[in-house]
């Protein structure tokens, strides 16, 4: 009896998680999720994916920045495909990073110095999908409330540009990743046109 009452409520538990609105929206391990006309949803879960790691006021113009408190920026990646990159030291199609926005402040509560996260500013998403785009990664940008988001022109945009570029394993900032810069160093899949060391 005690048997079958615990099978019940089991059942009743996983079937309001499934009816809860907005759960349902992007599972959490779904990948990229896209409406009809190719905007992506707003990943909903990613804060259950695998943080990869933040940043604190990074620029990457030498002549920007300085305005006001830096922010904060923290990485996650959707979890089946870190668990390819501790494989292989590559993404898989359909990796999924999101990249959130945070303004800083130092005077709160009992703080006296260094700085912490306060207010949520927007999402940036970037995605590996080869058969949907031609070149192979696209990237979306969300404000702090917007839900659905077009590729910011598909394509070789800025965006994809600076990462083609610059970033250390395919598109991904892995230079700015110490767990992760370990392993691709390892694994040899750092990119030979990209220079790790400070450019000054
Ligand atoms: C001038 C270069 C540059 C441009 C342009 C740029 N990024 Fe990035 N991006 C970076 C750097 C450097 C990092 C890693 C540092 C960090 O944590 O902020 C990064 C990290 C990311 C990440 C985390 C995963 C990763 O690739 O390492 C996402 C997601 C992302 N950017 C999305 C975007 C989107 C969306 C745009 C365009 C709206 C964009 N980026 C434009 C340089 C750039």
């Amino acid at each position: 009896m005690r048997r079958i009452l615990l099978a019940l409520f089991g059942g009743l538990l996983a079937a309001s998680l499934v009816l809860q609105p907005g759960l349902s929206r992007t599972p959490e391990n779904a990948g990229p999720q896209f409406t009809a006309d190719g905007k992506l949803l707003r990943p909903e879960g990613y804060r259950r994916w695998v943080f990869v790691s933040s940043g604190f006021g990074m620029s990457y113009n030498a002549n920007a920045g300085g305005n006001g408190a830096p922010a904060f920026t923290n990485v996650f990646v959707t979890p089946s495909a870190y668990d390819y990159f501790l494989a292989n030291g590559k993404w898989p199609d359909k990796t999924m990073f999101v990249l959130e926005v945070y303004g800083s402040t130092s005077r709160g509560s009992i703080n006296q110095h260094g700085s912490y996260q306060e207010n949520f500013q927007g999402l940036d998403v970037e995605v590996k999908d080869e058969s949907r785009f031609p070149d192979k990664w696209a990237y979306f940008g969300f404000s702090a409330s917007q839900e659905a988001s077009q590729a910011e022109s598909p394509g070789k945009n800025d965006c994809w540009n600076c990462h083609d570029k610059n970033a250390a394993v395919e598109h991904s900032f892995v230079q700015f990743y110490p767990e992760l810069l370990k392993l691709a160093k390892e694994k040899g899949t750092i990119k030979p046109t990209v220079h790790l060391e400070d450019k000054k």
